[in-house]
């Protein structure tokens, strides 16, 4: 009869965890493991670190392709929910997960719930140009724009600054955060050029937009203005700076996502005919109430 076993990996099975989950590297995981007739089945990798609100660890599991609907998933996870009981709150899926996915499925039939929603949205850059554009002048015409505001691109920008706001905003600790934003900052070709770009206000970080290339489309990972920045034009700025890239270059569509209560972005959508092309979800499952 054949056997699955899940337990915490040792330290010479975490390379093969880290092989199956290398969206956890860099990060402070601890790991599961699961054996089928001894052979690698399955891991799952717990970020040992609170992340977002409410407070929960991040987590992810996958299953060797061979193995999966058998129950090796929902064994890893409860081993997880078991090993995190009385260390925090509750569980994140570590990554967004598309709504309609096996992955999404599976996190729902292990108890998780959808906690927060991203509209995914893709428009012409000469529509987002058109929304964009006159809000600037419109800014500027009114002195709104700080003399001393500038863009310059990440790998310009004081690395250690930026990765101390995106961390406070988006989570994953500060070390991993800087660890994907060096390499970003290094990323070259035609298909994932970085495009990232951050407004210095004098020294200071006042807002950073993420961005690449993927296959001529320009995709906004993430935008995050500083709180003491808050107000319209950093965002403003960081937008029309990419645009000032993409559009003399020839990128005709553009690609950002927000979450269901940003109504600035889904009303920038709104104004320049936008497409949702996805939507995706963070899903927690609260261990207090297990
Ligand atoms: C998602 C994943 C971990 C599931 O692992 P698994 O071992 O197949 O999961 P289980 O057999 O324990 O499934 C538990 C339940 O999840 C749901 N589920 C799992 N895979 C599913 C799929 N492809 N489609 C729909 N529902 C699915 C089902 O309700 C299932 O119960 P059932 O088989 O009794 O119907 C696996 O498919 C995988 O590794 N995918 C790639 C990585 C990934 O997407 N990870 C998820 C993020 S945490």
């Amino acid at each position: 009869m054949s056997t699955v076993s899940v337990g915490l990996a040792g330290e010479a099975e975490v390379p093969a965890c880290l092989a199956l989950l290398p969206e956890a590297r860099h990060s402070p995981a601890e790991f599961l493991i699961a054996r089928h007739d001894g052979r690698l089945a399955g891991a799952a990798a717990v970020i040992w670190q609170s992340w977002a609100k409410p407070g929960g660890f991040p987590l992810r599991v996958h299953v060797m392709p061979a193995m999966r609907r058998q129950g090796v998933g929902r064994r890893l996870m409860a081993e997880a929910v078991g090993m995190t009981a009385g260390e925090a709150e509750g569980l994140w899926s570590l990554e967004p997960e598309p709504l309609e996915s096996p992955a999404a499925a599976f996190l729902q039939a292990c108890g998780f719930g959808l906690a927060r929603r991203q509209h995914h949205f893709q428009a012409s850059g000469e529509a987002l140009d058109g929304a964009i554009a006159p809000l600037v002048a419109r800014l500027r015409a009114r002195g709104r724009i700080p003399a001393e505001a500038r863009v310059v691109s990440l790998s310009e920008a004081p690395m250690e600054e930026v990765g101390w706001l995106v961390s406070a905003e988006f989570g994953g600790g500060p070390f991993r955060t800087l660890h994907n934003l060096r390499q970003r900052a290094t990323r070259q070709g035609v298909s994932t050029e970085d495009l990232s770009q951050v407004v210095l206000l004098g020294t200071k970080v006042a807002a950073v937009l993420l961005g690449r290339m993927d296959h001529g489309v320009a995709v906004i990972d993430a935008r995050v203005v500083a709180p003491d920045a808050r107000g319209d034009w950093a965002g403003a700025l960081q937008l029309d700076a990419i645009l000032r890239w993409g559009l003399p270059r020839g990128v005709r569509e553009f690609r950002f996502h927000c979450d269901d209560d940003v109504r600035d972005t889904l009303s920038l959508a709104r104004r320049c005919n936008a497409r949702e092309v996805a939507k995706t979800g963070l899903f927690y499952y609260a261990l207090s109430a297990a």
